[in-house]
């Protein structure tokens, strides 16, 4: 009897291990799940897993209850609703978003933090529309002035972005949403990115172009991973062998699902072969290949599937990248978290206010003109970006916004009784309203005579105290928008003419340079006051106003270069071959570029002597930064001292020596004396922001690990510490180095 009892016992603890659903139980560990759910499925279900099934969907498996794996752009906010088989607007009601700060206004704040409150505000978003995959953030190094996408990446740092995408995408995935880093990698411009086939040594390869990417995967712990468009070795980057099996899989142990760029695939046989996962946007408009069903024709769809049956290719690259789909829907929709996400609300606005206000950048301000002082009392602000609404644009960070506050408003608002605010255009764009089928709403023609608008705005500034120029680049096509790069370094709508006019007949005068890029100005001289305000989203407006009336107080750097002109750019002294691009000999269609400034990027080509600079790119060009990377002024000032260095620790002192509270980035470079190899005069290394109350100091600690003292060995593809010595430096800016202290490698 008691042996039948116990063996009752036994098999009823075994039967429902046998029979029940592991993969349905969120508390199993991850990869038993993952395994349960693929003995479960069929060949056909496994590979509608790993393509889309709409532009921005791949099916789940209703039969299992696995859901649908909903995408959206990225990386700014949740992009509107699209139609089934097209880009156009789904024409809801209910889509409307947060725009948060473009992400080069996030990297300027040079402060995690906020990059986690963006990753947390942008991820509920998310999840309130119900997507699993943020198609972001974008973490391309700034190469080039020229390139269309700057404004939605990190600068032209490594550490830098390194730094601020880990808390982005920890705050996404905190949500239960997935980010999906892009584009992996080397897509630094837009010119050409279907076809560009890129050149470089493999030192800029992993000591400029991937630590980004590298944080991401192994700090950030990001959950997918976008593939570019370009070529990398003469394979496109979404199915590229040496990108994604070698260095992601291999060396970085990615376990997350590689997502193709939309359309980005195009080959069944690599991407079965070199870890792609899931493909995305093959045929744009869903129709053209395939009359009934163009998402069966889809490289890993039915060509997949015929190769299996024929015999021609096994079953375990697929079952590899089901599993990764699968952990990736068991990290987000089957999570087994009640969490429902949050849209527009009152903390997502705060949020993006505070972003903006952190990351705009105080370039210049001569003789003290801002913040905005009582004695002003009439104001002028002139220039298209002072109206136009510019959270539409760009491509497909374009966002359906609730509401975004213009430049004029957030100033009108701010002012209130106190000024008196009188607006002229001083420049027209091209009218446009509509840009990737979101209609912005703004009227924005004006046909009168150029000559007619700017002596409107030449005979308002004669009468006004101080005027605010609020233009730059607009996110139309050539203006920091997708798909191409931009034709020229100067400002478009001849805005360099009306700014030296204005400021020819009112020396109180403030440009503020909407972008995501550097642009040249020619008439620095002779305007005191130069803001880069960024593509700041909902709250741009009321961000903008809160610096120059100094309720914030400005504490965002550059996070990258400008020098005064596009040749003074490495990338820009080398020819076609060096961008963008020539066609190749063979195949006139694809494009070979070569980064043969290598390391030499930003600040490490401004830092090189002429001599040096020479030897690199054969042009022994003599131009300094307008403006460093890590460059941004203060209402306050801060006095560095006490540099120490113990052992492993460096310490130094930062004191407001002003009489305003304010936020300083102490940033730390690092710069190898004597080395064995060629290596870049100094590398940011580490960067801390800190607040001061007027008069107040504190001590910054940072610690020197190896890995900021290593290079990459090209020969032994190995990370590599000399002996030797390594000068710390600690600074405001790339540019202006406020102590130092020597560090040695026995
Ligand atoms: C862009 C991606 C974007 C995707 C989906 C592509 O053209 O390069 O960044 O996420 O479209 O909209």
């Amino acid at each position: 009897m008691k042996k039948i009892l116990l063996s009752l016992a036994t098999a009823m603890l075994l039967v429902p291990t046998a029979f029940s659903q592991v993969y349905l139980d969120a508390k199993a560990p991850i990869e038993e799940r993952v395994e349960d759910a693929l003995e479960r499925l069929t060949l056909e279900e496994k590979l509608g897993l790993i393509h889309a099934q709409s532009k921005f969907s791949s099916a789940g498996v209703p039969r299992l209850g696995i859901p649908t794996v909903w995408c959206t752009d990225g990386p700014h906010g949740i992009r509107a609703e699209v139609l089934w088989d097209e880009w156009n607007t789904a024409g809801w009601t209910n889509d409307s978003v947060t725009a948060f700060p473009a992400l080069t206004c996030l990297a300027a704040t040079f402060n995690p933090n906020m990059s986690l409150l963006y990753g947390r505000a942008i991820g509920e978003e998310a999840l309130y529309r119900g997507k699993q995959v943020l198609l972001g953030p974008g973490v391309n190094i700034y190469r080039t002035p020229l390139n269309g996408r700057n404004f939605e990446y990190m600068g032209e740092d490594p550490c830098l972005s390194a730094t601020m995408v880990v808390p982005y995408i920890k705050g996404v995935q905190a949500q239960g949403v997935a980010a999906c880093v892009k584009h992996f990698a080397l897509n630094n411009q837009e010119d050409g990115r279907h076809t560009t086939n890129v050149h470089v040594s493999d030192r800029a390869l992993y000591e400029i172009y991937l630590p980004a990417f590298k944080a991401a995967v192994q700090q950030g712990g990001a959950w997918s991973i976008m593939g570019s468009y370009n070529r990398y070795r003469d394979q496109y980057a979404c199915h590229n062998q040496y990108l994604l099996q070698d260095i992601l899989r291999k060396e970085w142990h990615f376990d997350g699902a590689v997502i193709s760029d939309w359309g980005g695939c195009c080959n069944t046989d690599q991407a079965i072969h070199n870890g792609l996962d899931m493909e995305f946007g093959s045929w744009t408009n869903g129709l053209t290949e395939g009359k009934s069903n163009a998402y069966a024709n889809y490289y890993l769809a039915d060509p997949y599937r015929d190769l299996i049956l024929a015999g021609k290719v096994g079953t375990e690259e697929l079952d590899q990248k089901v599993r990764n789909v699968l952990r990736l829907i068991f990290r987000t929709s089957m999570n087994g978290y009640v969490k429902y996400g949050a849209l527009c609300n009152e903390e997502h606005q705060s949020v993006a206010r505070r972003i903006a206000g952190e990351g705009i950048v105080l370039l210049q301000n001569n003789g003290g003109l801002l913040p905005i002082k009582k004695e002003v009392k009439k104001i002028l602000v002139v220039g298209e970006n002072a109206i136009k609404p510019l959270t539409v644009g760009g491509g497909s960070s374009s966002l359906k916004v609730k509401y975004e506050i213009s430049p004029l408003a957030g100033i009108c608002e701010r002012a209130g009784k106190d000024f008196d605010v009188k607006y002229v255009r001083g420049y027209v764009g091209t009218g446009a309203t509509v840009q990737d089928g979101m209609v912005s709403g703004a009227e924005m023609e004006d046909k009168r005579p150029v000559a007619e608008v700017q002596a409107e705005a030449v005979a308002a500034a004669r009468e006004a105290d101080l005027v605010i120029f609020i233009g730059g680049l607009n996110k139309e096509g050539h203006q920091d928008c997708e798909g191409v790069d931009r034709l020229q370094y100067e400002l478009p709508y001849g805005q360099d003419e009306i700014i030296a006019k204005l400021a020819a007949v009112n020396p109180n005068i403030v440009f503020v340079n909407i972008s995501g890029n550097a642009v040249a100005m020619p008439w620095l001289q002779q305007v005191p006051a130069v803001l880069q305000g960024w593509f700041n989203g909902s709250e741009a407006g009321h961000a903008l106003a809160d610096v120059l009336f100094g309720d914030v107080n400005p504490s965002g750097k550059l996070p990258f270069t400008i020098m005064p002109a596009l040749t003074d750019y490495p990338a820009h002294q080398m020819g076609a071959e060096v961008y963008p691009g020539v066609s190749n000999e063979h195949y006139p269609i694809l494009m070979e570029e070569y980064y043969k400034e290598d390391l030499f990027v930003g600040y490490r080509y401004a830092d090189l002597s002429p001599k040096a600079r020479k030897a690199l790119t054969g042009v022994a060009c003599k131009s300094q930064p307008l403006f460093a990377f890590g460059h941004g002024l203060s209402y306050t000032t801060f006095a560095y001292s006490d540099v120490k260095l113990e052992g492993r620790f460096l310490t130094v002192t930062i004191t407001n020596t002003g009489d305003r509270a304010g936020k300083e980035a102490v940033q730390l470079y690092v710069a190898p004396q004597k080395p064995k190899v060629a290596r870049p005069v100094k590398e940011l290394k580490a960067f801390k922001k800190i607040a001061l109350e007027p008069g107040e100091s504190r001590t910054v600690k940072f610690e020197i690990k190896d890995e900021m003292l290593q290079y990459f060995d090209d020969q032994k593809h190995e990370w590599t510490l000399d002996a030797g010595k390594y000068q710390l430096l600690v600074a405001s800016s790339s540019a202006d180095i406020r102590g130092k202290a020597m560090y040695e490698v026995k």
